[in-house]
């Protein structure tokens, strides 16, 4: 009878018999009426998003520790076949390894499925949802662009766990990222085959994680630092007082840091967003002095080989680590400017643009952290809280897990990013197998923030004589084949 309809039942249940329910089974219940509409929106129902999962018919909606990470085998097989024809046109190719016209059709239309589903996903589902979502797992997605990407983190700022494994987006995905604190909850980060990210998206990555100042801010240190290493005059200015010219001494890992800055910048600058090839092809002039050593010489080549291989270029970077570059005349000394960080006494510039490593102007807050009295000096104290490393700074940063595998554009310039802003003092898993073009210096530096790092889920190059050497787990990529791999083709 009537009494046993299931509309008599109370929200309580019907939300917990929705629970049991896959995607497709909840999108369908929400067409039956107003009601039950409304609670298929319910945001605990939808936590744990697997959107490429559930375009091949999973149904999986539970959280991302129990998920099977490994490529569909289609994928790989036809990852290989492509990886094969590129590397040598006129390869006898296996045909018995090549899909049919019956998989191709069934792949397109899994594709298709999968557009449809992320974009359904993005207009409809998570305006609504969206302060629940926890995880959004994009892994091998074939469809997933940058704007997809940037639309998802606008519009879920709780996510812990992000997984875009093998995916084709650029650091202009993370453009969200730029403003302060946009995703403070991110524990889980995993770019392992992300060709195209470089140091930028970890740039953004720690401004998002918060501790770091807005990128205008970040933008204007590295600016202001690669202006020091390039103009050894000060710059003129209607409104800046000269003071007394001072030398500034520099150890070498302060020039280290400065010359890496210079090169972040002017990649910044000249280039941002660029494809790596177009990179190599203009700075292919100047080959990487790294190989004047014996053992990164071996690594560069091998990377270089690998770039050759897969991307046509010579491999030929530009280090610039003053560490590896012996036979450059970097100066040792420059003319200091009023304004050289933590340099107590200095005067402000009245007028000037405030930034931490610029004494401000009266009245205006010398960093995002530490407003000071009008016409004081910055203070070290201030500019040392301004990096995080204050009390009630440390656990702001939950990141427990990032591979960066495969993502050859990164150099110790995105690494340094990272340990800025009080570094990351919950990471435990950090893959930078295929990391080419970091060095120990940059490893280093970055582990010396990260005191939770377990060593047997930190992976790196085989060639680099890094941190942790003796504990630390080797390159991950090694049999890998289509992940970057200084040994591939070995
Ligand atoms: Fe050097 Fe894999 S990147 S061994």
């Amino acid at each position: 009878g009537d009494s046993a309809h299931i509309s008599l039942l109370p929200t309580e249940t019907l939300l917990r018999l929705l629970g049991y329910l896959g995607p497709a089974d909840l999108c369908r219940c929400s067409q039956v009426c107003s009601r039950w509409a409304q609670l298929a929106r319910t945001g605990s129902l939808w936590r744990h998003l697997y959107p490429v999962h559930w375009a091949t018919g999973g149904e999986y909606r539970g959280p991302p520790d129990e998920v099977d990470q490994e490529p569909h085998e289609d994928w790989v097989k036809s990852r290989r076949h492509e990886d094969r024809v590129f590397r040598d046109e006129d390869a006898d190719v296996d045909e018995s390894d090549v899909s049919g016209p019956v998989e191709d059709s069934r792949a397109i239309s899994v594709v298709q499925r999968e557009k449809k589903l992320l974009k359904g996903m993005i207009q409809n589902l998570l305006p609504v949802v969206s302060s629940s979502v926890r995880s959004v797992v994009l892994a091998y997605s074939s469809t997933v662009s940058s704007k997809m990407v940037r639309q998802v983190l606008a519009l879920c700022p709780n996510i812990t766990h992000l997984d875009l494994t093998q995916t084709d987006i650029t650091d202009s995905a993370f453009d969200c990222w730029s403003s302060l604190g946009s995703s403070p909850s991110l524990e889980h980060l995993d770019l392992s085959g992300c060709e195209k990210i470089s140091d930028q998206t970890l740039k953004k990555l720690s401004v998002a994680l918060g501790g770091l100042p807005p990128s205008t801010h970040l933008d204007r240190l590295l600016g202001r630092r690669a202006r020091l290493l390039r103009s050894p005059a000060l710059p003129p200015g209607p409104k800046r007082r000269r003071v007394p010219a001072r030398v500034w001494l520099l150890d070498p890992s302060e020039l280290t840091d400065i010359e890496d800055t210079a090169e972040w910048s002017r990649r910044g600058a000249e280039g941002r967003g660029r494809s790596f090839r177009a990179l190599s092809l203009e700075e292919g002039s100047s080959s990487c002095c790294c190989r004047r050593s014996k053992r990164r010489g071996h690594r560069t080549a091998l990377g270089a080989s690998f770039l050759q291989r897969r991307y046509g270029t010579a491999g030929d970077t530009l280090c610039d680590h003053y560490s590896c570059c012996s036979g450059d005349t970097a100066p040792r000394t420059e003319p200091c400017s009023p304004c050289e960080p933590f340099s107590p006494g200095e005067s402000c510039f009245h007028g000037e643009p405030c930034s931490p490593w610029e004494p401000c102007s009266p009245g205006e807050p010398c960093s995002p952290w530490e407003p000071c009295s009008p016409g004081e000096p910055c203070s070290p104290d201030s500019q040392r809280s301004w990096q995080g490393r204050g009390p009630g700074r440390s656990n702001r940063r939950p990141l427990r897990f990032l591979s960066l595998s495969g993502c050859y554009q990164v150099t110790d310039a995105g690494l340094r990013a990272l340990s800025q802003g009080g570094g990351l003092p919950s990471l435990e898993h950090l893959n930078l197998s295929g990391c080419l073009l970091v060095t120990e210096v940059g490893l280093r530096e970055l582990v010396s923030a990260c005191p939770a790092l377990n060593d047997e889920h930190f992976y790196y190059c085989d060639n680099i004589d890094g941190p942790h050497a003796d504990t630390a787990s080797g390159c991950q990529n090694l049999q890998c084949g289509f992940r970057a791999c200084c040994r591939s083709g070995e």
